[in-house]
């Protein structure tokens, strides 16, 4: 599989972020997300991960004002899709959301996307998937521990919690605290 470098998806970040400040939120968000990533792996495809991570969150740019924030793992798929970017990468980014949004998620939360399955399917997806959730993009941006972050899906019901639940159990816990101090984000 032809993956880009390092290198190549730092300028794709350039070129997509609307101003440096997006830029410096999402390339740090994902160069964090493939650390606690790598820390994971088992017998993924480590170059898969690796690209994956640092890019999942690229769609975020393309968000117009207002447009649901769901929506951004989409609209990064589509970009990958039209740099002919390998598909298994692309996907990447249309299935990293939450713990898995289901078909029927969509249809019975009415949530502004195509009713299809965008549940990590794929070892790499749900590793990128699953490191995504100890680190978020807030103001100022924070790591989660596993109870803060169980805690937020709990407006999800009971399915999610113990999805997130499984996926703990699976891969176990990052460490947060090196990540934290190297980026001087708060673990809360
Ligand atoms: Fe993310």
């Amino acid at each position: 599989m032809d993956l880009p470098s390092d290198d190549e998806i730092r300028a794709l970040h350039e070129r997509f972020a609307p101003d440096r400040e997006a830029f410096e939120l999402v390339w740090t968000h994902c160069r964090i997300i493939c650390d606690i990533a790598g820390q994971l792996l088992t017998d993924e495809d480590e170059d898969l991960v690796r690209a994956g991570a640092l890019l999942h969150d690229i769609g975020v740019y393309r968000l117009a004002p207002g447009e649901a924030y769901i929506r951004h793992g989409l609209l990064g798929h589509e970009t990958l899709r039209a740099l002919d970017l390998p598909e298994p990468l692309a996907r990447i980014c249309s299935h990293h959301t939450g713990v898995g949004i289901s078909r029927d998620d969509v249809l019975r939360q009415r949530l502004p996307l195509p009713p299809v399955d965008y549940l990590a399917d794929t070892p790499e997806e749900t590793l990128v998937m699953y490191a995504d959730k100890f680190h978020s993009k807030t103001s100022p941006p924070r790591f989660n521990t596993p109870s803060s972050y169980a805690a937020s899906l709990a407006r999800f019901g009971p399915g999610a919690t113990a999805r997130f639940q499984a996926l703990t159990a699976q891969y176990g816990l990052p460490d947060l605290a090196g990540p934290a101090l190297r980026y001087g984000h708060a673990v809360l």
